[in-house]
């Protein structure tokens, strides 16, 4: 069986649920015998971009490694699936063209009243308290994706549902011109 390789990267804001929606994705996946990475913004950052801030240049820089490691994966075969805010158009972009056509974007709206509400790490209140400057959805900017391959509303869908949208585009990139039918 050819091993197919993509990324499927997930962009939105912090508590908006991309480590859940890519988490479950990637076992439904790893299920059809496919191989996985997940590369999760806060363990990368543990990791490979210790290093790493968050002014616009270190976000970018947190981006471009996470994307030339992805490409590396994707092009052996693996489906990656990455998870960071990426709050920045042009670098998303620019990791896109890098990676080419087995690509999807997917982003993880939820208002950031909701990711506030949910404050999962206790992050919102610490930045709303002035504990932690520059903090994205609060006093530091995301930029939207302007045209993803999939969109997920997690505070209107369920996560099945959110987790079926991903892997039906999934699927489309499968049955392209491009992919053998490996994946199926
Ligand atoms: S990115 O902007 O460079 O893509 P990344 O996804 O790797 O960010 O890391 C975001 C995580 O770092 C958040 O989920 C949160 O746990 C933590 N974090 C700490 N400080 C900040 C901050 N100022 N802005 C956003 N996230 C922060």
């Amino acid at each position: 069986m050819k091993d197919i390789g993509a990324t499927i990267w997930f962009t939105g804001l912090s508590g908006a649920g991309k480590t859940t929606i890519s988490s479950e994705v990637a076992q439904r996946l790893r299920t059809r015998g496919l191989k996985v990475e997940v590369l999760d913004g806060d363990i990368v950052r543990q990791n490979l971009t210790r290093d790493l801030g968050f002014s616009r240049a270190d976000r970018d820089e947190n981006i471009r490694r996470i994307g030339f490691v992805a490409q590396l994966l994707t092009r052996n075969g693996v489906v990656v699936l990455v998870s960071a805010i990426s709050p920045y158009q042009d670098v998303r972009q620019e990791v896109r063209q890098k990676i080419g056509s087995n690509f999807i974007e997917v982003y993880v709206n939820a208002p950031l009243s909701t990711c506030e509400e949910r404050d999962v790490k206790g992050l919102y209140k610490r930045a709303r308290q002035g504990e932690i400057k520059f903090f994205t959805g609060i006093d530091d900017p995301y930029e939207p994706p302007l045209k993803p391959e999939v969109e997920c509303f997690t505070n209107k869908e369920s996560l099945e549902q959110s987790v079926a949208k991903v892997i039906d585009q999934f699927e489309v990139l499968c049955n392209s011109a491009v992919m053998s039918s490996a994946c199926l």
